[in-house]
C-alpha cells in the first residue's frame, strides 16, 4: 500500500489545501493530513480544533486519515511507513524553503520521497495566514475555506459565527479595531 503524509499547520485548513488533498488522494492509496504540534508557534485554532475541522472537510475522500505529530516530520513518515511526503507548491517563492526541507527531510529519512503537488493557479495566492487576516479584518472568506471553516473565524475573531452584512458581528476580540 502507497502511504503519503501531508505535513502542515493547516490553521486552519483552505480551498488549497483542500485540493492537494484531493489530487494526493487520488494517487496514492493512502494519504494522512498530518498537524504539526509545534511548540514555538502560537495557532489561532488549538490541535483539537485543527483535526476536527479537517477531519470534516476530509470525510468525503475514503483513503484520507488525519493524525498529528510532535517532533521530526521524518519520524512520523517512518512510524506509519510512508513512502511520501506532499506538499503543494504555490510560488516561485515557496520553493527555497520546500527545497531546503525537502533535502533535509530525506538526509534523515531517506526512504521517503517529497513530492511537490502544484497548487491550481486559483489558490496559488492563499494561505492560512491571508486567510486570518481578511476574516480578522471582518472580510468574506467563503471562497477561500468551507462555510464551517469561516464559521470557526468568524467565532473565533468576534465570537460568533452568525452572519451580519460585514460577515461577523463586531462585538468580541477585534471590535472597535481600526
Ligand atoms: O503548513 P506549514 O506551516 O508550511 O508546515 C510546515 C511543516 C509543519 C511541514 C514543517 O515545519 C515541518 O515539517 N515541521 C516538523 C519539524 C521537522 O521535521 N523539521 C526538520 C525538517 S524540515
Amino acid at each position: 500500500m502507497k502511504v503519503a503524509v501531508y505535513p502542515g499547520s493547516f490553521d486552519p485548513i483552505t480551498y488549497g489545501h483542500l485540493d492537494i488533498i484531493e489530487r494526493a488522494a487520488l494517487i496514492f492509496d493512502k494519504v494522512i493530513v498530518a498537524v504539526c504540534i509545534n511548540p514555538g508557534k502560537q495557532p489561532l485554532f488549538s490541535l483539537e480544533e485543527r483535526v476536527e475541522m479537517i477531519s470534516r472537510e476530509c470525510a468525503p475522500f475514503s483513503n484520507v486519515e488525519v493524525g498529528s505529530f510532535r517532533g521530526l516530520l521524518s519520524d512520523f513518515v517512518r512510524q506509519r511507513n510512508a513512502r511520501a511526503i506532499v506538499r503543494g507548491l504555490r510560488a516561485i517563492s515557496d520553493f527555497e524553503n520546500e527545497f531546503q526541507m525537502a533535502l533535509m527531510n530525506r538526509k534523515l529519512n531517506p526512504a521517503a520521497e517529497t513530492i511537490f503537488l502544484v497548487s491550481q493557479p486559483k489558490y496559488s495566492y492563499l494561505s492560512s495566514s491571508i486567510v486570518k487576516e481578511v476574516a480578522s479584518l471582518g472580510g468574506d472568506v467563503a471562497g477561500f475555506v468551507s462555510k464551517r471553516v469561516a464559521t470557526r473565524l468568524r467565532e473565533k475573531f468576534f465570537q460568533t459565527g452568525g452572519e451580519d452584512e460585514n460577515g461577523g458581528e463586531r462585538s468580541g476580540r477585534f471590535s472597535g479595531v481600526g
